[in-house]
């Protein structure tokens, strides 16, 4: 009998878009389909942990064995996460967040006219950051997911946010698709997973973070 990796551990995770709204119909958000998260969420708790899921909006259904909190906004994600933070051992932020808010919101449906229409965005704070660079964090792993110069990029994240483990990924592979590939760095460099279904993506990168997490 081989006791379960993260046995006895809390979890908690983001996943999915975040959506700012404009008005009572519109509003700003991004093609994350919540797959690559839910698939983390499951695999983590398939690895014995207590899994708590912050979701922002998917039709996805909730991964077995986890709790689930549905959110639109990302301010509505940093509250959740906040409420749900007590407790945590392994913080894991997967969302595609958006990185704006609009300002100048509508409380009802702007009518179309002839004129520009323009949009007021403000920066939306950064959860992960706040979570990882808090008092006595929890393990943080962070996802960067690039366009272009995925290492770099996603290197400089992982040091700016102060992240034990960042897993990175191209857009064009990993946004909306079943499957991915990602590199996954840490203080021992840079560990390429084979492309796969994200559920086998997912329990790969629950192993090596668990070896993290045991020898932290
Ligand atoms: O949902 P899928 O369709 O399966 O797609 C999966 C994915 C591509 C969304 C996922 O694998 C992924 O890469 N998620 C991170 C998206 C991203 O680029 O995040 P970022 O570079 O904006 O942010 C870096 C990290 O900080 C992420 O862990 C993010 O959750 C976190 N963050 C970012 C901004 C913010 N305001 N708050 C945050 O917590």
């Amino acid at each position: 009998f081989q006791p379960k990796s993260l046995a006895g551990r809390r979890v908690l995770l983001t996943a999915g878009p975040t959506f700012e709204r404009i008005d009572a119909v519109r509003g700003i958000t991004n093609t994350s389909s919540g797959k690559m998260g839910f698939a983390v969420a499951r695999a983590a708790w398939e690895a014995g942990a207590t899994v708590t899921l912050i979701a922002g909006e998917t039709l996805l259904p909730t991964p077995v064995g986890c709790r689930r909190i549905d959110v639109r906004s990302a301010e509505e994600m940093l509250g959740a996460v906040q409420a749900e933070l007590n407790g945590t051992d392994i913080f894991i932020a997967v969302a595609a967040v958006a990185d704006y808010y609009v300002l100048n919101q509508s409380e009802h449906k702007i009518k179309k006219d002839a004129h520009i229409l323009t949009l007021e965005l403000a920066p939306n704070p950064d959860i992960l950051a706040s979570v990882a660079c808090g008092e006595n964090p929890p393990f943080c792993v962070g996802f960067a997911a690039e366009s272009e110069n995925l290492l770099e990029y996603a290197d400089a994240k992982r040091h700016r946010k102060q992240l034990p483990l960042l897993v990175a990924n191209l857009v064009q592979q990993a946004m909306g698709a079943d499957d991915n590939e990602v590199i996954l760095l840490d203080d021992n460099g840079q560990h390429r997973l084979p492309r796969g279904p994200k559920l086998a993506v997912a329990r790969q990168l629950v192993a090596h973070l668990a070896r993290l997490y045991a020898a932290r």
